[in-house]
């Protein structure tokens, strides 16, 4: 396949363009390098274009699909009017490229719309969202929506990924990174009072493994990504002691954010992802951190 991955440069835009490549695809990333960073790219051999895909768009090239990731993902970005706006209208401006070119569209939605809902969250159920990143998301899951009829177009919501090449999202990187670098350099950890909040943590290898089965759905669709499984913060820092040989005790802090605008426990319900893109999550939380850390022991915690 020829493959275009926007965000590539990103987080799981970046796993997933090297896995791509990985399997004999030919791939081209576009990226504006806002959250990403071509270090993440090392050793990709595919063309780099540097571009907003929130700007006019055309590309003289024939894709068989597209794999949208880029946006603004910070949930705390300063600009909520920019985060929306430049959100909605790379969305608008992927799709037309997929519909003039007839190819089929996998797009990143996100788990974060459904708020504060009930656990195991299903896709049907009512949305709640807590800031500007997750209006735009929802806004394109219900764009996307109205052309289940017109064209092939998949929509992911991603938990909470975690994995290789993540540190260029600083603060909006995972809870396993920030609180396995204070484990990693005997820093006690620290969580929110009293880090019984609950998140579906899934290893970007998963996630880049559901992304392209996407490209093989039985129809077009919005399917959660996630293991189906919720681990407390408390949980996840007694796996990252573990895993690091380590005994930190956490040190509980009162929480900075609006309780309303923080969710306090994801946890996917995974039926849809296994009928529609046959997709289930082969890797335990322990086992994707131990793969995670020596990556980072090979390549360096802080890149
Ligand atoms: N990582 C997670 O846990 C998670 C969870 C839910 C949803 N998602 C979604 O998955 C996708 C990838 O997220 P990520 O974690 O890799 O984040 P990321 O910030 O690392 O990746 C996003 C990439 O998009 C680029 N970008 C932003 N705006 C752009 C624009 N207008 N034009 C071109 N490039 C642009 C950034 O520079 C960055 O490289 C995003 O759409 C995100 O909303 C991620």
């Amino acid at each position: 396949m020829k493959c275009l991955v926007t965000g590539g440069a990103g987080f799981i835009g970046s796993n997933l363009a090297l896995e791509l490549e990985k399997q004999g695809h030919e791939v081209v990333v576009v990226d504006t390098m806002l959250s990403g960073n071509k270090n993440n790219l090392d050793n990709f051999k595919g063309k780099i274009i540097e571009k907003d895909v929130s700007e006019p768009l055309e590309l003289n090239e024939k894709f068989d699909v597209i794999f949208h990731e880029a946006a603004i993902t910070d949930p705390r970005h300063p600009n909520d009017e920019e985060t929306y706006n430049k959100n909605i209208q790379g969305f608008k401006n992927i799709i037309n490229l997929a519909q003039k070119n007839n190819v089929k569209l996998i797009y990143a939605s996100t788990a974060g719309l459904y708020g504060n809902g009930p656990v195991p969250m299903k896709e049907g159920q009512e949305k709640e969202t807590l800031s500007a990143y997750g209006k735009s998301k929802l806004e394109m899951d219900n764009i996307a929506s109205k052309l289940f009829d017109k064209m092939y177009i998949v929509g992911l919501r991603y938990f909470n990924v975690f994995g290789p090449r993540e540190a260029y999202k600083n603060r909006a990187a995972s809870m396993a990174y920030h609180l396995g670098k204070q484990i990693k350099f005997n820093r006690k950890p620290r969580i929110f009072k009293f880090g019984e909040q609950i998140r579906d943590h899934i290893y970007v290898k998963d996630a880049v493994d559901a992304t392209i089965k996407a490209v093989d759905a039985k129809k077009s669709c919005i399917v959660n990504v996630g293991t189906g499984i919720g681990t407390t913060f408390n949980e996840l820092v007694n796996v990252l002691n573990e895993v690091l040989e380590k005994d930190l005790k956490t040190e509980y802090f009162d929480m900075s954010y609006d309780p309303k605008t923080y969710q306090s426990n994801t946890q996917a319900d995974t039926t849809k992802a296994e009928n529609l893109i046959g997709f289930k999550a082969k890797w335990s939380l322990k086992e994707g951190i131990k793969d995670y850390f020596n990556f980072l022991d090979k390549y360096g915690w802080e890149q």
